[in-house]
């Protein structure tokens, strides 16, 4: 039986960062992000019109908290908790206090057995008065994030049998692109094979190819180092670049992707491992690519990684 729920879009990412201030000024400044008011120590940004796309939270490490994906509408949310219960996994609701700093309707979280990754699960979030404008680079929508895991397999069968993602392609055995049904684009989540559990990258999608290239000389300017690119990804279509957050975390802009329709979508296919694949431009990633940030694990786990 396919999971009873719609997903409307990767809503939100929280991300642990060590020093707030500096990090905020970075995602304003430098990525072009808007902040909005925080609280309990929590900074938000947005590049839409929900009050935040984007959560800061001060911490000893970095790495990636939480991902919070916006389902189509609350029966939704409310088939999704059902369902996720009965797959034998415990929800845990945001609390009234907590969803007042989220300004989140209800939302729940809860972890699967093969990540140590959190899932927040919401379908309303406050809305800005003002639509997002944008200032350094037209940034359309928080676009994708992609996790690494020792265990791909187990992880992926998961999320496609039990929390209806659809995989777009692979990439050997190395990289899944997953789209959040019935979310057009390409690649809205990917899991990566890794060593251990940790934060791949996060990206924002921009709507030109000047965006790029401004960045490009943006990030230069303000010595913000470039792992990747800029290049073009031959997978999904899309021409980017990656570069790294004030703790050394991997942030991407990428301009184009390929969308897949909800009914007679094509099938995934399995592209075969060489460098041209990922850049067809020819380019290769630098060695800090994608290798800050460590997933949260849940309170009072010591588990390193899950067998
Ligand atoms: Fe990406």
């Amino acid at each position: 039986m396919p999971a009873p729920f719609r997903y409307l879009k990767p809503g939100y990412v929280a991300l642990n960062v060590t020093e707030p201030e500096r990090s905020s000024r970075f995602f304003e400044s430098i990525v072009g992000l808007t902040e909005e008011p925080g609280a309990d120590g929590v900074r938000f940004f947005r590049c839409s019109a929900d009050h935040h796309n984007l959560a800061l939270y001060p911490s000893d490490a970095p790495g990636l908290k939480r991902v919070g994906f916006q389902l189509e509408s609350a029966p939704d949310l409310e088939r999704a908790r059902e369902w996720i219960e009965a797959q034998g996994w415990p929800t845990q609701a945001v609390d009234a206090d907590e969803r007042r700093v989220l300004r989140q309707g209800p939302s729940f979280r809860f972890r699967v057995p093969e990540s140590s990754l959190c899932f927040e699960f919401y379908a309303e979030i406050e809305q800005a008065s003002t639509p997002f404008v944008p200032t350094l680079a037209k940034i359309q929508r928080l676009g994708h994030i992609v996790i690494g895991s020792p265990q791909p397999e187990a992880l992926l069968a998961t999320l496609t049998e039990k929390l209806n993602f659809r995989v777009s392609d692979y990439f050997g055995d190395q990289v899944t692109f997953l789209r959040c049904f019935p979310n057009p684009y390409h690649h809205s989540f990917g899991v990566a094979r890794t060593e251990r559990d940790c934060l791949h990258h996060v990206n924002f999608m921009v709507s030109e190819i000047d965006d790029v290239g401004r960045a490009l000389n943006r990030l230069r300017k303000n010595e913000v180092e470039i792992v990747y690119g800029p290049g073009r990804h031959d997978i999904s279509n899309s021409i980017f670049l990656y570069y790294l957050d004030p703790d050394g975390m991997t942030i991407e802009y990428s301009f184009g992707m390929e969308e897949f329709a909800e009914v007679g979508a094509r099938e995934a296919r399995v592209l075969p491992m060489r460098p041209e694949i990922l850049d067809c431009w020819g380019g290769l990633p630098a060695p800090k690519f994608a290798k800050v940030g460590a997933i949260e694990r849940a309170a009072g786990s010591s588990v390193e990684t899950r067998a």
